[in-house]
């Protein structure tokens, strides 16, 4: 089934047609900048833009940074403040005249991951982590999303671990690979500590050059990069939307 897959980022709004059978493109991809001020009523006439691009008619999946429940974003750590508490859902909805799904980017990442990716087959428990500008995390259960974990936020050290663990961080603060896997491994060993994950897969755009930070991680799950690179939330986005209209 071909379904509308739409990433929402800080910086970019992208979106593709995706087969969620195999889940590789069937349309190219298309990105808009984010409006900024990233308003609720920009981004949704973003997300519209993109709709009527694709002339689309079907059910929409949007990935979006933020805690999501039953469309309504919870948190804004790396976006407008305007969007806590506002039914997203329900205004891409109004905006494009479409079905709506709207779920977390990495919960979306995460799905991708699972079914077309690092995660293919892997029963028991795997989290997965994008670094990017934040740090978003997913966590299936023999399959299964359990969505919102939110580890990015866990506080180590007094304060949120993306501070440190994000790309965004690494680049601000000029931390060599050494130092950045060393915070990184901190990260991972306080998710273990809760946790206990069999396996943890890394995303997000750095995961190209996870050569040169991986080998140096120290944690007891096997670790292993993402496969799906930025395609992760576009595809994700449509697997969910997919599974709405079977339902
Ligand atoms: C947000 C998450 C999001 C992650 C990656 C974090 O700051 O709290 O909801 O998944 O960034 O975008």
């Amino acid at each position: 089934m071909n379904m509308l897959g739409i990433d929402i980022g800080g910086s970019g709004i992208k979106g593709a047609i995706v087969d969620t059978e195999s889940g590789e493109f069937a349309s190219e991809r298309l990105r808009i900048d984010t409006p900024q001020p990233a308003t609720p009523a920009a981004v949704a006439a973003a997300v519209s833009e993109i709709a009527a691009y694709f002339q689309w008619t079907a059910a929409i999946g949007c990935a979006f940074p933020a805690v999501v429940q039953h469309g309504v974003t919870m948190t804004a750590a790396n976006v407008d403040d305007e969007w806590i508490g506002t039914n997203a859902r329900q205004i891409f909805a109004s905006q494009t005249g479409n079905q709506v799904i709207v779920l977390n980017d990495a919960d979306a990442a995460g799905i991708a991951e699972m079914k077309f990716g690092a995660g293919n087959g892997q029963a028991g428990l795997v989290v997965i982590l994008t670094l990017g500008t934040g740090v978003g995390s997913s966590l299936f259960i023999d399959g299964h999303l359990a969505p919102n974990t939110e580890f990015g936020h866990l506080v180590i050290r007094g304060k949120a671990a993306e501070l440190r663990t994000s790309d965004r961080a690494r680049q601000a603060k000029g931390y060599s690979w050494k130092r950045w896997a060393r915070a990184l491994s901190e990260h991972l060993q306080y998710i273990e500590f809760l946790m206990s994950p069999d396996l943890f897969i890394i995303g997000g755009g750095v995961s190209k050059k996870s050569q040169k930070f991986l080998p140096l991680i120290d944690c007891k799950a096997k670790i292993v990069p993402a496969q799906l690179r930025n395609r992760a939330g576009i595809v994700g986005a449509a697997s969910a939307a997919a599974d709405l209209t079977r339902v």
